[in-house]
């Protein structure tokens, strides 16, 4: 029987309703429609290109990632992993997460998702005062935020990330663990727990906001740690946390140097 070493799928979908001042990926601002079936189709017809060197090896974990994913219907999604279940093979229990933002999505859109074969979701929560949220561009807020969460568990996203940052203008320690604390008590499986950083090219960049001082912030992170800890989520790498087994398989693919296949605008 042949071994193949993992092989998994970055799936880049680059738009966003507005961009963040914090954030420098390659995302960008919607104007007028999206072309999604423009784009699910030069997806495909890049994967084609790829698969000579793919070699019939099985994915084992799909991640589209963005910009915001979640601003594709259902029909798209389901599109483009129809298309790549018709031209490469997938591992039994193949991980295929999206990322979402809760202010652009609805139970609908959700379930859409879930029945295309998407079966973790990563939610870009941030922060859950809307004050933070607002001070960060997000274009949801606080109640938004809670609403996405409990509709992807009510549609039975078992496997579900919440994105939280910390670090931010004007935070002090309790506002970061009930931050935290918040989070928690949705009982996600995965928490990603990134400390702001203020990267070149971005709003925050050129008119950069006052953080709070490192010995806070060095604070913040003890505490987040030790509560994390408590609540049983280990920590497997710089930002990312876990309940036993859910460890995000494609993020560890990555530190684990296994091969991966980027298509997209920003194939990363
Ligand atoms: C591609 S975005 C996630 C999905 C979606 N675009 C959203 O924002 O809701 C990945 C995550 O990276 C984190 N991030 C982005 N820029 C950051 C920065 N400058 N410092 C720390 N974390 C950052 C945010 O938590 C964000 O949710
Ligand atoms: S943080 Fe997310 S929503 Fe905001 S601009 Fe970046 S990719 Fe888009």
């Amino acid at each position: 029987m042949p071994i193949f070493s993992p092989l998994s799928l970055y799936i880049h979908l680059p738009w966003c309703v507005r961009k963040c001042p914090y954030c420098d990926f390659n995302s960008h601002e919607v104007k007028g429609d999206l072309p999604e079936s423009f784009y699910v189709q030069a997806l495909l017809d890049t994967l084609d290109h790829y698969l000579p060197l793919i070699q019939n090896r099985p994915l084992i974990s799909i991640f589209f990632g963005g910009g915001t994913p979640s601003l594709f219907s259902g029909k798209s999604i389901d599109q483009i992993l129809n298309g790549a279940a018709q031209r490469l093979s997938f591992a039994l229990n193949i991980e295929i997460t999206l990322e979402a933002n809760p202010g652009t999505i609805d139970q609908a859109r959700f379930s859409a998702f879930r029945q295309a074969g998407v079966n973790r979701l990563s939610l870009g929560i941030q922060s859950l005062q809307d004050e933070k949220l607002k001070t960060l561009g997000r274009i949801h807020d606080q109640a938004q935020a809670m609403h996405a969460i409990s509709i992807a568990k009510e549609i039975g996203f078992d496997q579900m990330n919440l994105d939280l940052m910390y670090g931010l203008p004007d935070q002090s320690l309790d506002d970061a663990m009930s931050d935290l604390t918040q989070a928690l008590s949705f009982s996600p499986s995965h928490l990603s727990w990134y400390q702001l950083t203020i990267e070149p090219n971005t709003l925050f960049y050129r008119h950069t906001p006052v953080l709070p001082p490192d010995d806070t912030i060095w604070e913040i992170q003890l505490a987040g740690q030790q509560l994390l800890n408590e609540k049983k989520f280990q920590q497997y790498e710089v930002s990312a946390y876990a309940k036993s087994n859910n460890t995000c398989l494609h993020n560890m693919n990555y530190w684990m140097f296994g091969d991966y296949l980027g298509i997209g605008a920003g194939r990363a």
